[in-house]
């Protein structure tokens, strides 16, 4: 499974790019606005930062502004995927964006038949946000599980992107349901490394240690 990091924010991209942990970064404009600073420029510097796929979202209501705005990220990179809403104009841009080769992820996915005709308009990945599924009181990781039973039945290439990721069991069922990438907040990266056994086995040792080498 891949894993994107979900953030603008740049020192945890090297972060996570030291640990070898990001195949990818996925953005969005509140992330963006998290950062504040110039957006342009920052774009840019994640673009160039990671070896990987990188979304930026675009954030016209119709395919045209869509598509004005994606010929304007796609100059920030090769590795530039445009993030293009679940809508009815959303599906143009990404089927008219597919034509020409760019790669899309159409965001905000909150049903296994969004991420169907997403597939079908030609996405390269599909967003089901399971955080906020979850917060409205419905199961996230049903609709993924479905979407992956839809895709393997008919044979779609789109890459199932697990996102609005909240905690550690999410990566773990989204790896269990077959999702092929996950897009996790550095918090959850964290939380992944840790394990209480490995603290206090490792205070263990060290304690042990000094005993040896203090007798
Ligand atoms: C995915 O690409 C989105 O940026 C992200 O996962 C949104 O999640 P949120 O619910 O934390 O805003």
């Amino acid at each position: 499974m891949e894993f994107f990091l979900d953030t603008a924010d740049l020192d945890e991209i090297r972060l996570a790019g030291k640990q070898g942990l990001i195949d990818g970064v996925t953005t969005n404009p509140t992330l963006l606005s998290r950062q504040g600073g110039d957006w342009k420029k920052r774009m840019q510097q994640i673009c160039d930062e990671v070896d990987g796929p990188v979304s930026l979202e675009v954030i016209s209501p119709d395919a045209e502004g869509m598509l004005r705005e994606a010929e304007e990220l796609v100059r920030y990179g090769d590795n530039v995927v445009i993030k293009v809403p679940m809508t009815a104009e959303g599906l143009i841009a990404t089927r008219t964006l597919t034509g020409k080769g760019i790669k899309t992820n159409v965001t905000l996915v909150f049903s296994a038949m969004q991420a169907l005709l997403a597939a079908k308009a030609g996405a390269t990945y599909v967003s089901p946000f399971l955080g906020r599924l979850d917060g409205i009181g419905h199961e996230g990781m049903e609709i993924v599980s479905q979407i992956r039973t839809i895709f393997d039945n008919y044979g779609y290439e789109t890459k199932i992107l697990a996102a609005s990721i909240r905690h550690a069991q999410h990566v773990l069922d989204s790896a269990l349901v077959g999702a092929d990438v996950v897009t996790v907040p550095y918090s959850v990266l964290r939380q992944l490394m840790h394990h209480p056994l490995t603290d206090s086995g490792l205070d263990a040792f060290l304690a042990d240690w000094n005993k040896l080498t203090q007798s």
